[in-house]
């Protein structure tokens, strides 16, 4: 006996990734159902080898539906999630409407699966940002060997971070640079992002800081430990698929590299490529489609008592949105809502 799961936002980069992976990890489905807006209505989206004709969100009746896998932005999100879980469907949600309430958990299930148990206060379990989710599966397993206390990151963010209107922005502004009468000025994002890097993700904040960068310090307290302190730079930059993160880390206790090295070796959702030579780490092309999280350029920063850096690369639309919405899915099947 498997589940009745209804993908919400289907049509989007987030929803059509969840599809996927559900169907590459062949998550235990009895029935399935793709919703989208109205205006999406009769779009055709691909499960496996089934073609699934979107239905309205609108119109949709939870009522018997196991799980709701949610990838619409938060206005969407905050009208029908609600009706889902009141209707006994347990959301699963990957915008930031519910991150931060305390009573709804906030899984990476590498890191804190055991938390999912919250998840009954509200019907509701929230995904992560995409830039926090690869950043903790790296920074848990040396969290648990020297105890971190500061994180100094800088993120340098593919343009599928802002969904599919963001993709296209950068496509068609990179083939107007060649052809200038075909002009396509910015419009989802603030500058010019073709040939260009843009430090602003999401608004701004009272302190100068923006909310993508607070997100990443809120997030990360709440799925490893509150006690960690984090810095973020947050950048948009010309990559179609894949976040890569440049991390500075200072530990409690000393941490040696190749010791460090070895713990993320055998990290779950960890890969390490860690060459000294040329090519020999990972870039956001190579992580596209993959499920891992990369991590490369292990090394002391020798500029304080117990630092290292490191390059984490991973599938934003993957670890970052849906292949962790649907591994909180498969925590929720074994250990929740068991079946058969
Ligand atoms: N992209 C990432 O890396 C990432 C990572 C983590 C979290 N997220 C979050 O995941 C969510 C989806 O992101 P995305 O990148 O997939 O966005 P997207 O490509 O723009 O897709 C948005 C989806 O939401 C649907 N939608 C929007 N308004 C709706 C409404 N009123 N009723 C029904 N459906 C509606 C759209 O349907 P139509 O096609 O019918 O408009 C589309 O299927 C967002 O909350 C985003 O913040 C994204």
């Amino acid at each position: 006996m498997g589940y009745k799961i209804a993908v919400v936002g289907a049509t989007g980069n987030v929803g059509r990734e969840i599809l996927n992976i559900l169907a590459e990890r062949q998550f235990p489905v009895d029935e399935i159902a793709a919703l989208a807006s109205r205006k999406s209505l009769g779009t055709e989206v691909t499960f496996g080898e089934t073609t699934l004709t979107i239905k309205d969100l609108a119109t949709f009746d939870f009522s018997g539906w196991d799980i709701a896998l949610f990838a619409v932005g938060s206005t969407a999100t905050k009208e029908y999630a609600p009706k889902a879980a009141k209707a006994g469907c347990v959301v699963i949600d990957n915008s930031s409407l519910y991150r931060y309430d305390p009573d709804v958990p906030l899984i990476v299930p590498e890191v804190n699966a055991d938390a999912i148990t919250g998840y009954s206060k509200k019907n509701i379990i929230a995904n992560p940002n995409c830039s926090t989710a690869q950043m903790v599966v790296a920074l848990k397993p040396l969290h648990d060997r020297a105890r971190i206390k500061r994180v100094v990151v800088s993120t340098y963010q593919s343009v599928s971070g802002a969904g599919k209107d963001g993709m296209d922005e950068l496509w068609d502004q990179t083939k107007s640079i060649y052809n200038p009468t075909d002009d396509k000025p910015a419009q989802k994002f603030t500058k010019q992002i073709a040939f260009n890097v843009i430090p602003h993700i999401d608004v701004f904040m009272e302190d100068g800081s923006t909310k993508e960068e607070w997100k990443m310090v809120a997030e990360t307290k709440k799925i490893v430990d509150p006690k960690i302190k984090v810095t973020a730079t947050c950048v948009r930059v010309p990559v179609f698929v894949g976040h890569s993160e440049a991390v500075n880390i200072e530990f409690e206790d000393f941490l040696d590299e190749d010791e460090a090295r070895d713990i993320l070796r055998e990290a779950p959702g960890v890969m390490v490529i860690d060459k000294r030579e040329d090519g020999g780490y990972v870039t956001p092309i190579e992580c596209v489609g993959d499920f891992a999280t990369f991590i490369s350029r292990i090394r002391q920063d020798s500029t304080i008592e117990n630092g290292l850096n490191l390059w984490c690369v991973s599938d934003n639309l993957r670890k970052g949105a849906a292949l962790n919405a649907v591994q909180i899915a498969e925590v929720l099947g074994t250990r929740c809502l068991k079946k058969g």
